[in-house]
């Protein structure tokens, strides 16, 4: 391990982190050869492919891909020859929570960095650093050694943690300016050498005094303390803007009044329907199961709480719905926004498609509009979630839905507008439909707001 040259980086996992990072280090790092792999080919085609549809939409991002793709920067379906040639391989596969067997619906699915480890220890003839970037149950270096060790008994394979803070909307901004970057290793001479590698790389745009240097479970573990943190601070301000609606105080201005004590600081206290995205929940879920594990039944019940809370949020937001329909009619309601945050197409988690399953389940007749989510996701993320209920409710007909392509279609004759995604292009248009803004935007007359 010692002196080894990074002249090659192979990523496993070409998705919204895999994708983006691997961008910025081609681009700030022109030395080194960049790969991104993924047993997904279509995926790995469209990387490549035509720039207005890359499978990954991030502001600036495609500026970047159009700089350095095919100069260091490579998409690759051939998984085994990348590995083979890299000296570093960073693991950004996805680590959803199990849906199976032991942990289902707490603990993280872990087959698909296992499946990794394998891959590296079967291919791989000479030492290689490998890199947790996934997200990851803290002590899980312990369990990818064993596979390596498993399938391969002749390389010496030092394992890192470096979990990756990016979000999702403002990731390329976020990994050139990263308030922190945090690398975990073992304490022995070769784990230093390989902690040295990864800061080399780090160096080439991120300040010395940013980057963070640790033992391998506290940077596993920070990273789900980091995201239960953030997430926290989101259901902390959705339950109260539960009592700012029963007492006639108004959630912004509480926000702002309490944000502006440094102690508390002003971000991540925007209330919401409810935080999407396909991390807070699963990590936080991850952060109950090991919390259990160990025994510490308290802590468990304490962030189990900041999940109960958001699903409180999404069914007071269908309540709010509600409340416009009292006479029984079940009118059309035109929902603005599917992806769980503005600037991303991604809408994994997102409170949209849980308040309109709900609104669908009740008989409402919806209109959706997302100036970025693709119509099949949409209809994908209900058909899914729909069927998850043993018995499913509704069938999606064109008379309950209709998905459309421009703001001002979407709300022609409708009811009630929802607006649950802070795209700007929700701030300014004309209707005469109540409507809901549970993000605070719309610059005109509301019904309710939280
Ligand atoms: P993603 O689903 O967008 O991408 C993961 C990719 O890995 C997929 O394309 C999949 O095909 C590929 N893959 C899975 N197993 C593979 C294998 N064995 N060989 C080759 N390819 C394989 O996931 P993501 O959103 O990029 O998240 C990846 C990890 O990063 C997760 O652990 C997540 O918690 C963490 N994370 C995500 C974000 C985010 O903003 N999305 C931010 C920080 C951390
Ligand atoms: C989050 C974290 O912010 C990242 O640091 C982390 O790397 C990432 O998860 C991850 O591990 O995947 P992301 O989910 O992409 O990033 O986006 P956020 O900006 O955190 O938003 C998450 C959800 O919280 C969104 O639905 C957003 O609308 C909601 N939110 C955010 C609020 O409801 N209120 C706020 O004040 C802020």
């Amino acid at each position: 391990m010692s002196n080894m040259k990074i002249k090659n980086i192979c990523c496993i996992g070409a998705g919204y982190v895999g994708g983006p990072t691997m961008a910025v280090i081609a681009l700030k790092c022109p030395h080194i050869n960049v790969t991104v792999v993924d047993m997904n080919k279509e995926k790995i085609k469209k990387w490549n492919g035509d720039l207005e549809h890359l499978p990954v939409y991030e502001p600036g991002l495609k500026e970047i891909i159009a700089q350095v793709r095919n100069k260091n920067l490579f998409f690759s379906d051939k998984i085994d020859e990348s590995i083979q040639k890299s000296e570093m391989i960073f693991m950004a596969v996805n680590t959803p929570t199990k849906v199976e067997g032991k942990g289902a619906g707490m603990a993280a699915d872990l087959s698909f960095v296992e499946s990794c480890a394998k891959n590296i220890a079967l291919v791989s003839k000479k030492d290689k650093i490998v890199i947790e970037k996934s997200t990851l149950p803290v002590r899980t270096a312990e369990r990818i050694k064993a596979v390596l060790k498993k399938y391969n008994n002749e390389c010496h394979f030092e394992i890192l943690s470096n979990p990756e803070f990016l979000a999702e909307g403002s990731a390329i901004e976020d990994l050139f300016k990263s308030d922190r970057v945090l690398i975990g290793g073992d304490k022995t001479k070769s784990g230093q050498e390989a902690v040295k590698a990864l800061v080399n790389i780090y160096l080439n745009w991120i300040p010395l005094d940013k980057i963070i240097t640790t033992n391998v479970w506290s940077s596993e573990l920070s990273k789900l303390a980091s995201n239960a943190m953030l997430a926290q601070r989101i259901s902390s301000i959705n339950s109260l803007s539960a009592i700012c609606e029963k007492t006639g105080a108004d959630t912004i201005e509480v926000a702002k009044a309490v944000g502006m004590d440094h102690r508390i600081g002003s971000y991540f206290l925007s209330p919401s329907p409810g935080f999407g995205g396909s991390c807070f929940q699963k990590d936080i879920l991850n952060l109950v199961y090991l919390c259990e594990h160990y025994g510490l039944s308290e802590v468990a019940e304490f962030w189990l709480q900041v999940i109960k809370i958001n699903n409180y949020q999404r069914m007071r937001i269908v309540d709010k719905v509600e409340e416009l329909f009292k006479n029984g009619r079940k009118g059309r309601i035109t929902i603005l926004g599917w992806s769980f945050k503005k600037n991303t197409n991604d809408s994994r988690e997102s409170s949209s498609i849980y308040i309109s399953n709900s609104l669908l389940n009740m008989g409402y007749k919806l209109n959706i509009y997302d100036p970025k989510v693709a119509d099949e996701r949409i209809l994908d993320d209900l058909n899914s979630l729909n069927k998850l209920n043993n018995n499913p409710a509704y069938n999606l007909t064109s008379d309950n839905l209709q998905i459309y392509n421009s703001l001002n279609e979407s709300i022609k004759g409708t009811d009630v507008i929802l607006i649950l995604t802070e795209w700007d292009e929700f701030k300014n248009f004309e209707s005469d439909a109540k409507i809901i803004d549970t993000r605070n935007i719309y610059n005109g007359n509301k019904y309710f707001k939280l």
